[in-house]
């Protein structure tokens, strides 16, 4: 069977009101701003960021930093979390949906309650992560230019700045090492599987966003196994993230696709709180490119089909009952059902 290499799922989590939305705006933003249209595409509760798009805005970083050429990683999926219901959900048989994490936290004010909730989730279940620290802007004194990589931009500062932002990533490192963790600015980590890269962010201002970006190729290429991001042509494998009713369309299932892919009239079988449950696909809704938008009503599109990795709508008539977190596999093969169904108790 034929295999590719998918982007890595990067779930973004930590406290609230630490920047996490608006961190995903803005690299939307960013690619928008690099006339780049239709290079990131947004999904159903996620973000496609391809590496060429990366590579176009992040380029003199990315040189600097002798990336050019060496990264395979297609791209990334970022999936924001508005809280934690939404990583447990993200669980599949012997691990995480999740490739990666972002653990964002607010530079000014360190780790808090949630971003620490979020990090021994994340250690629980040992997904490789890096650290945004973000609102780099608010940082007294601190000049910035719109979407500068934050290499660059630590070198024009005043020194009181950067003196003060020496001591927030001070404060952090502490905080984080109550955890076991041993980190440090990303561009002083040494030994990328013993210490966890801290990258200062701006979501206001773009500022080492392309930074961010970049660690995340590497820690992507160094930390999860290739076989792990191998998609085969097969059907489609994923995780329900979220279950509800949709004017017109009836039950809908959002769900993760992080293997094969998933056709318009394919079976699905998934789960429900009292067992296995069948439908066929009626309709995979998508959310259209930012230019074909006429107006907010007007979102969405039908698909005939969807791979991994992927975020998409499945309208189809069955799916009531159907609990977030369960798994949805796609069946082509009519006699594969029972065996099919037998596996997702099992999950
Ligand atoms: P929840 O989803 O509620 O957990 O919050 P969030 O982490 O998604 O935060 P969000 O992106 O909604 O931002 C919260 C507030 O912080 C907003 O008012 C943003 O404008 C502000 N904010 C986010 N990032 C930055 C930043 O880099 N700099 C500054 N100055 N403000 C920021
Ligand atoms: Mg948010």
């Amino acid at each position: 069977m034929a295999m590719s290499v998918r982007s890595p799922f990067v779930v973004v989590m930590g406290h609230v009101d630490v920047g996490k939305t608006l961190l995903l705006d803005k690299i939307r933003g960013t690619s928008v701003a690099y006339r780049e249209p239709g290079m990131i595409t947004q999904h159903i509760g996620m973000s496609l960021v391809p590496w060429p798009a990366v590579e176009r805005f992040a380029g003199p970083l990315v040189d600097r930093l002798k990336l050019r050429g060496r990264i395979w990683v297609p791209g990334f999926l970022f999936i924001d979390t508005p809280g934690h219901a939404a990583f447990s959900n993200l669980r599949k048989r012997g691990g995480s949906v999740a490739d990666l994490a972002v653990l964002v936290v607010d530079i000014t004010s360190g780790l808090e309650d949630q971003g620490a909730e979020s990090l021994k989730l994340i250690q629980s279940r040992g997904v490789p992560f890096v650290i945004a620290a973000n609102k780099l802007d608010r940082i007294y004194g601190w000049r910035s230019v719109e979407n500068r990589p934050f290499l660059f931009a630590v070198e024009e500062q005043e020194w009181h700045a950067v003196a003060t932002l020496e001591e927030r990533i001070g404060k952090l490192i502490d905080e984080l090492s109550r955890f076991g963790i041993e980190a440090d600015r990303y561009d002083r980590v040494r030994d990328f599987s013993r210490q966890v890269p801290i990258v200062p962010t701006s979501a206001v201002t773009g500022e080492g966003i392309a930074d961010l970006l970049v660690v995340l190729a590497g820690v992507s290429q160094r930390f999860i196994p290739r076989e792990r991001l191998q998609v085969a042509d097969g059907p489609a494998r994923g995780v329900v993230m979220e279950v509800k009713e949709e004017k017109g369309l009836g039950v809908v299932a959002d769900a993760i696709i992080y293997d094969g892919r998933i056709r318009k009239g394919d079976v699905v079988v998934t789960a429900g709180l009292d067992g296995p449950r069948e439908a066929r696909v009626r309709m995979l809704v998508m959310p259209k490119p930012l230019e074909e938008m006429r107006d907010p009503e007007d979102r969405y599109m039908a698909v005939e089909e969807v791979r991994a990795a992927a975020g998409v709508r499945i309208v189809a008539d069955g799916l009531e009952g159907v609990v977030a977190g369960a798994p949805i596999y796609a069946v082509w093969d009519p006699q594969a059902i029972p065996h099919v169904q037998k596996q997702i108790k099992e999950e």
